[in-house]
């Protein structure tokens, strides 16, 4: 079969991990056929719009997609497309796993957690308003159906992976009605799943115990603004932004990405760190049920880190991120 794969290169850092995670993906053998199309910055200085209705089609269409970080203006300007194409094409559940990689420095070893972060609403619904001038409100939108699919996804997750626990993390003490009605959907869906344990933790706390004890957390599923947070604390417990993969799915699309951004301050000079985003596209090949590639190109990562000569400037090395990519598929 011949996968048909949208690729977006996106902005910054995008278009230079793009082509080195393509380069890694046609290794393996398999049959894609790549469908370019923009989104971001490029989009809108291309074609005039961030996000053209013929991306968010052939997203919709093709068997996956391999997203690059889009650059989104703070505090003014366009939407973040990665909101909207979240929204727009329901991809309910955003699949973040932080996993220590051999050899890499950071602060503990053998960390294998997964945050899952429901990916529609939340304080992310887009719902913003001036009230009068000086005051603004925004919208923080809970709904049971949104939690209860987010919290199904959390334990399938759990179930499929063998993992013994799922944390929900919320703060129901003082949100009491939205991460109220979070927590009892988490809790109500958990006795559907008897032989994965459950318990719950607020988000203050939790982020105190994910830095003194990150191995006491499994599976954790929490609403969007603290899924986005508790992602890149997660990020750094494993080495950085630089190797955190995510997968926006839902029952009709998927989107593949990096959990980094644009990284306007390195594009442009081919030192950016792959890995992200070949991890990335490691989770679209378990996705596309293709295991024995996924296992390829997961170990040959992990074996050029274990060796751990071939590293990129973010982990203190001084390899270009082309040379990080033959290290890889040397190894593959
Ligand atoms: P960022 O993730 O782009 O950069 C933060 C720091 O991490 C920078 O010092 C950068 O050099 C470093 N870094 C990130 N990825 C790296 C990599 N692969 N290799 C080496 N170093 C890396 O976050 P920032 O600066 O807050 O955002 C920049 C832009 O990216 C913004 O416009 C933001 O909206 C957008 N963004 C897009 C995302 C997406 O499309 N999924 C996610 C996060 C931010």
């Amino acid at each position: 079969m011949t996968y048909q794969i949208v690729v977006i290169p996106g902005d910054g850092i995008g278009p230079e991990v793009t082509a080195a995670t393509q380069r890694i993906l046609e290794a393996t053998g398999l049959s894609i056929q790549w469908l370019p199309h923009l989104a971001g910055q490029a989009a809108l200085d291309a074609v005039g719009h961030p996000l053209p209705a013929e991306t968010l089609a052939a997203v919709q269409k093709a068997n996956a997609t391999l997203k690059g970080p889009t650059a989104t203006p703070s505090g003014t300007g366009f939407r973040s497309v990665n909101v909207e194409l979240r929204q727009k094409l329901r991809l309910y559940a955003n699949y973040r796993p932080a996993r220590s990689l051999p050899g890499v420095p950071s602060r503990y070893e053998n960390v294998d957690l997964v945050v899952v972060r429901e990916n529609t609403e939340g304080l992310y619904s887009g719902l913003e308003h001036e009230v009068v001038p000086g005051v603004v409100e925004s919208l923080r939108v809970v709904t049971e159906q949104a939690s209860e699919r987010i919290a199904r996804f959390a334990f399938e997750t759990a179930r499929r992976q063998g993992r013994k626990r799922v944390t929900c993390v919320h703060k129901a003490n003082i949100l009491k009605l939205s991460d109220g009605l979070f927590l009892r959907t988490c809790r109500r869906v958990a006795e559907s799943f008897p032989e994965i344990a459950f318990d719950d933790c607020i988000i203050d706390a939790a982020a105190m115990k994910l830095v003194i004890n990150p191995h006491a957390f499994d599976v954790m599923v929490m609403e969007n603004l603290f899924g986005d947070i508790v992602s890149d604390l997660t990020a750094g417990l494993v080495g950085g932004l630089g190797l955190a993969p995510s997968a926006n799915v839902g029952d009709e699309a998927a989107v593949f990405e990096a959990v980094h951004g644009s990284a306007p301050d390195i594009a442009g000079k081919g030192i950016a760190n792959p890995t992200a985003l070949i991890l990335s596209a490691v989770l679209m090949l378990r996705y596309l049920r293709e295991r024995a590639a996924a296992d390829r190109v997961e170990n040959a990562v992990r074996a050029v880190f274990a060796r751990g000569d071939v590293r990129t400037g973010d982990l203190g090395g001084k390899a270009t991120t082309e040379q990080f990519v033959n290290a890889v598929l040397a190894e593959m």
